[in-house]
């Protein structure tokens, strides 16, 4: 079966840097889980992002494989697993049967980072790989042209709600360099996501900076409306990398 990532891109009609919202399920009615998965993807959401913490890699505790399998029959846009788990690799088999598309771990979590990518795609899932706001970029240097995404974390992970960290600004456009870099040598395309206080009011400025997707929670389901916050948030993002 394709993956639903791969079907999405073939209807991809979008202009050049196609754009991805995905709302983050923490900051949701957590009681409503798959109505809240259907509003967001009736408002206009591109991924669903599923944050997934252990109290021990990160200071928190948040939910696990069952919940993604739960939440699957609602979703029709792809289910991207951001996972703060650490040991990693243990856990990632039942993500793919819980219906993940996109899988996501911290190099810190993984003792042998390009094993841990391998079984992601033997799982039939795209891999990324999430950078800390203090994680050095050195870890991309092997690992580039084996991820589908990496995941810049612009908030220190645990909690939703935190000040976007300006500094992780620089380290987006490094690493956009990077993988315009590996596709104008014939490399593979490499989604980069940004996750942690992003906002209707600083979108901009993480699009301009090289980002194509968004992550957002508390700046969507702490509003009334999520259709009207994701078409502005999409909007600005848009028209600041000249789409
Ligand atoms: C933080 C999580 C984020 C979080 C974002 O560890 O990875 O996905 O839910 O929430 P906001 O958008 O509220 O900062
Ligand atoms: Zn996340």
């Amino acid at each position: 079966m394709m993956n639903p990532l791969d079907a999405a891109r073939k209807s991809d009609r979008s202009p050049a840097r196609h754009i991805r919202i995905a709302p983050s399920l923490l900051a949701a009615d957590f009681a409503r889980l798959g109505e809240e998965v259907r509003a967001v993807q009736a408002a206009g959401a591109d991924l669903i992002h599923f944050d997934v913490m252990d109290n021990h890699f990160v200071p928190n505790l948040s939910v696990g494989p069952m919940v993604c399998a739960a939440i699957r029959p609602h979703a029709t846009v792809p289910i991207d697993v951001h996972l703060m788990v650490s040991p990693v690799d243990r856990i990632i088999p039942d993500f793919a049967r819980a219906g993940a598309a996109i899988i996501s771990f911290h190099p810190e979590a993984s003792v042998h980072v390009d094993r841990t990518i391998g079984l992601i795609h033997e799982q039939g899932c795209k891999a990324g790989l999430v950078l800390n706001p203090a994680t050095p970029l050195h870890w991309l240097d092997h690992t580039l042209a084996q991820l589908d995404l990496v995941l810049v974390m612009s908030v220190n992970p645990g909690f939703g709600g935190q000040a976007f960290i300006e500094h992780t600004l620089s380290k987006v456009a490094a690493i956009r360099a990077r993988i315009d870099a590996q596709v104008a040598a014939g490399g593979r395309e490499v989604m980069l996501e940004v996750d942690g206080g992003v906002k209707t009011d600083n979108i901009g400025r993480v699009a301009a900076a090289g980002a194509d997707v968004f992550v957002a929670g508390s700046a969507i389901f702490g509003t009334p409306d999520y259709q009207v916050t994701m078409a502005a948030m999409r909007a600005a993002a848009l028209a600041a990398c000249g789409g």
